[in-house]
């Protein structure tokens, strides 16, 4: 038989299966589709999160887009996002376009609103938000996402992108990380 996978001994349980991750992705790409068809759209992810979850969100958005990302990464690693740093700044001009801005997970809204302030100095013509994940249990800051994948209860998770200290985004499914290794301190 083959060896018990590494992951399971820092991940607790699976919270969301590749099959519900597969059917709920492909519903907003739907959705995201209905509402900018016709739009010359323009696709910003966050880097690193979004990796998989963009990834089969495209793959299932058949409109005329152009892609982009921002880099921004919390200061240190760990469970607790702190100060922000903008690691890759976007490229494409979005003056005037339709912007869906991607992000994997929204926590306390620190992130997205610091994003969102800084894409709106650029004059897009609407930005619209997509997240795979929220916790509103966490919120501190007022930022909503327009597309929910799923909203989940405050537990640290990592996978199909989320990573916990930049492991785990590779597994296949969402899961919830074993507090023992995140309650440090
Ligand atoms: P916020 O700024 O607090 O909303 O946090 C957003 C960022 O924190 C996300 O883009 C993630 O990188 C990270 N984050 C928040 N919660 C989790 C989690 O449960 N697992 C992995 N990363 C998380
Ligand atoms: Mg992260």
């Amino acid at each position: 038989m083959r060896k018990l996978s590494r992951w399971r001994q820092e991940i607790e349980r699976k919270l969301i299966t590749q099959a519900q991750l597969a059917r709920r992705v492909r519903d907003l790409a739907r959705q995201i589709e209905r509402d900018f068809a016709g739009r010359d759209l323009v696709v910003v992810s966050l880097l690193n999160g979004t990796v998989m979850f963009l990834a089969d969100l495209l793959r299932h958005l058949p409109l005329p887009m152009r892609l982009d990302f921002i880099g921004v990464s919390s200061y240190g690693e760990g469970a607790e996002s702190r100060e922000l740093i903008f690691t890759k700044e976007l490229r494409l001009d979005v003056r005037g376009r339709d912007v869906l801005l991607v992000d994997d997970i929204l926590d306390t809204g620190t992130t997205l609103k610091r994003v969102l302030a800084k894409l709106r100095e650029l004059k897009p013509r609407r930005v619209k938000v997509c997240v795979l994940l929220e916790k509103k249990a966490r919120r501190v800051e007022r930022v909503r996402a327009d597309y929910v994948g799923f909203s989940i209860p405050d537990l640290f998770v990592v996978g199909y992108g989320l990573d916990f200290a930049e492991r785990h985004r590779n597994l296949p499914f969402v899961g919830v990380l074993r507090p023992q290794y995140y309650q440090i301190g």
